[in-house]
């Protein structure tokens, strides 16, 4: 590829929109260097994207591919927001499905670059056979992914790594002091993560073939944090990891009427003394865990803001609902909201204090961006071993839990949202989560990842 002349590169996410969002993120920041972008999805994904910034639209192309229908996937679901967990694996075949359309819009385009997620094991060889150069773009951190080994071992299934206990310790692989391990109700997880599944494949499979045929992996990571990670990545996959930085988010004034609501109640609130509540788009608690979650905030007594929305998909089939009584009790106290709630808006404002989370990376950067200690809540996937690292750093506590079966209780929520709010006991969390704000807040340090990166793309 010559100097200076733009690029065409295709993105290509998985159907998830935490997955979705940085791809998208990532696309402007390409395009802003002159840059044409395709950016394929399905059409429901894409028709609910977030507006392309006018002086961006003549270089983002959205390209549609209708999702290949698949026996027991519901009519129009598109998205993981839109299925039940039970369906997830119909949802990943239908995915493998739109390899023939792909490729032959990769055939007709040749795009200098495609960047893609970690389900479409077929791509790489596609892509390559086109010529095209690879990265597999990491939404997650690099100890997620370090966690699961080198290449060869995902592809055949986390080599000797079976019973949950295997996953209770760090692995022997990492040599540095670490506390990233995951406890015994969330290793189940991971245990059958790496089984063979009705799509065909395992999720661990997916990641290693996609792996195996990109020329980088590119992540959403930087030096200035937890940095082992990186270089032990590289080690384990033998070929080049570039950190993207950790692409804090741009908060983007807005008078949407939720947002004017919102800020009124926060307006009344004591500075730094809200708790923000707020469990991800795509988890589903049980009846049991929203309930320890409702009490304890009460019990607490500590002012909080609770953004506690449906996944938009399972309106219907998802019916929790709130203790007894609950709602009335704790007017005066907090706030729960139940449509759409502006994260970033709430997080930036002075009345937040601390941020309860299930510790998804988005808001675990989100969150410590704006110096914010955490108090961790995690569930699925990479969120266990992110709540062990914020832990381990003192930016936050972690709700403990019932090490068998991870249930907790009003007590345990109570306990860490009262400890973090301490005057005395909190200092340290609410210090040390203060001073990571300088290395996750800091526009310019990700903007020089960022720019790094493209620069390597157009070399
Ligand atoms: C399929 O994969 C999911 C996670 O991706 C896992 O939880 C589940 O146990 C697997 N199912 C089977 C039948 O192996
Ligand atoms: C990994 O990639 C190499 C080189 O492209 C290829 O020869 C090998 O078959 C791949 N391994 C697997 C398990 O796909
Ligand atoms: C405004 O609020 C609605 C819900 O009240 C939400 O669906 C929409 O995305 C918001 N719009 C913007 C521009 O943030």
């Amino acid at each position: 590829m010559a100097k200076h002349s733009k690029l065409h590169v295709v993105m290509f996410p998985w159907l998830a929109f935490g997955h979705i969002i940085p791809f998208f993120e990532l696309s402007k920041f390409i395009a802003q260097k002159g840059h044409k972008i395709s950016f394929v999805s399905t059409p429901r994904i894409i028709d609910r994207l977030p507006k392309i910034p006018s002086h961006l639209a003549s270089l983002i192309t959205l390209v549609k591919i209708p999702l290949p229908k698949v026996e027991g996937l519901p009519e129009s679901a598109e998205a993981t927001i839109d299925i039940k967990n039970e369906d997830m694996d119909h949802l990943k075949k239908a995915f493998d499905g739109l390899e023939t359309e792909l490729t032959r819009f990769l055939k007709e385009a040749v795009p200098d670059w495609i960047i893609y997620d970690f389900a479409p094991h077929w791509l790489p060889q596609v892509a390559a056979r086109f010529g095209i150069s690879r990265a597999f773009f990491l939404i997650f951190n690099a100890w997620f992914l370090a966690f699961l080994g080198p290449t060869e071992t995902m592809i055949n299934g986390l080599d000797e790594r079976t019973k949950a206990e295997d996953f209770m310790i760090p692995p022997k692989f990492v040599e540095f002091e670490t506390k990233v391990a995951y406890r015994r109700y969330e290793a189940n997880w991971i245990v059958g993560a790496n089984q063979k599944n009705d799509s065909g494949f395992s999720d661990f499979y997916r990641a290693g073939k996609v792996i195996n045929g990109s020329e980088v992996i590119i992540a959403r990571h930087c030096n200035e944090f937890e940095s082992d990670w990186l270089k032990l990545l590289e080690e384990l996959h033998h070929r080049p990891v570039i950190p993207l930085g950790l692409m804090p988010p741009q908060v983007e004034e807005n008078d949407n009427e939720s947002w004017v609501s919102i800020k009124t109640w926060l307006d009344n609130q004591n500075k730094g003394e809200v708790v923000y509540v707020a469990l991800g788009s795509e988890l589903t608690p049980s009846q049991d865990q929203l309930n320890e979650l409702a009490l304890g905030l009460e019990l607490s007594g500590v002012p909080f803001f609770w953004a506690l929305r449906k996944p938009s998909g399972l309106e219907e089939s998802y019916s929790v609902i709130l203790p007894d009584g609950f709602e009335e009790r704790i007017k005066g106290q907090g706030m729960v909201w139940k449509s759409w709630a502006p994260q970033l808006m709430i997080l930036s404002h002075d009345s937040v204090g601390a941020f309860l989370t299930h510790c998804g990376w988005s808001s675990f950067i989100e969150g410590l961006s704006f110096g914010h200690p955490l108090i961790a809540l995690p569930f699925l996937i990479d969120q266990g071993l992110n709540a062990r690292v914020i832990a381990h750093n003192k930016v936050g506590t972690e709700i403990s839990r019932n090490d068998e079966d991870g249930s907790y209780t009003k007590n345990s929520v109570s306990d860490s949202i009262k400890l973090i709010m301490d005057e005395n006991e909190g200092k340290i969390f609410r210090e040390k989560a203060k001073e990571m704000s300088a290395i996750f807040g800091d526009k310019e340090l990700h903007g020089r990842y960022i720019e790094n990166f493209i620069k390597f793309l157009e070399n």
